[in-house]
């Protein structure tokens, strides 16, 4: 891969963290490329819950089926997803400052779409987005030499419940944890071939 790609590379799932400490700063520019990665029609229908505090940590690993790298990593960043999108939308549009003909347009074209979803839909739709925000924090981290291990297996009632959400509004997505990685060396990547999972047609 070329050395402009190495970023893609070298990320890893890390499940071993030194019990070092993350530099806020650091922390703030990850949060930052989450907060600015792409959502469908610009919604961002997410939150980010930064927990460092070692109780808490230890609270929401044992809700992650006792996974001890949630419970050991520096920093877990919580991604909750908003239900609110629907009618966030105009307001949304509003503030990039198009044309009210231009407005309109979208309205008439993407409202009845964010409407017409139902409950389990708008959940899918939201989690779906809070997965490129994922994406972002991962690669983000590994450029500023950050291990991470994104969390999904955990009890999203559970955490839900713990974080005091109000679930008619917004629920848990997806934890990452981050620290300094106390692995060697990167383990090998199990992928598929680049033949099997690529056709040009
Ligand atoms: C949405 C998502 C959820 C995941 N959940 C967990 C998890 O709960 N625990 C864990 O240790 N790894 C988890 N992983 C990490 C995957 O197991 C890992 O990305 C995959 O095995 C590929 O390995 P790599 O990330 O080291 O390249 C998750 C990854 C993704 C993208």
């Amino acid at each position: 891969m070329k050395k402009e790609l190495e970023l893609f590379s070298t990320r890893y799932s890390c499940r071993n963290f030194t019990n070092e400490a993350l530099n806020d700063e650091d922390l703030r520019q990850i949060l930052e490329v989450a907060r600015l990665s792409p959502s469908s029609l610009g919604l961002e229908p997410w939150k980010f819950l930064v927990v460092k505090d070692e109780f808490k940590k230890a609270e929401i690993s044992k809700i992650a089926n006792n996974q001890a790298h949630v419970k050991n990593a520096a920093a877990l960043i919580i991604i909750v997803s908003k239900l609110d999108f629907a009618s966030t939308f105009e307001s949304k549009l509003r503030a990039r400052k198009m044309s009210e003909e231009d407005l309109q347009m979208r309205l008439k074209t993407y409202k009845p779409f964010l409407e017409a979803m139902n409950a389990e839909q708008k959940v899918f739709y939201a989690r779906e987005q809070a997965h490129l925000a994922l994406g972002g924090i991962l690669y983000a981290a590994n450029a500023l030499k950050i291990a991470t291990c994104a969390i999904g297996g955990f009890d999203k009632n559970a955490l839900n419940a713990y974080l005091k959400l109000d679930t008619s509004k917004e629920f848990t997505s997806l934890i990452v944890a981050l620290g300094k990685s106390a692995d060697e060396k990167i383990p090998p990547k199990q992928r598929y071939s680049f033949d099997e999972v690529v056709k040009f047609i």
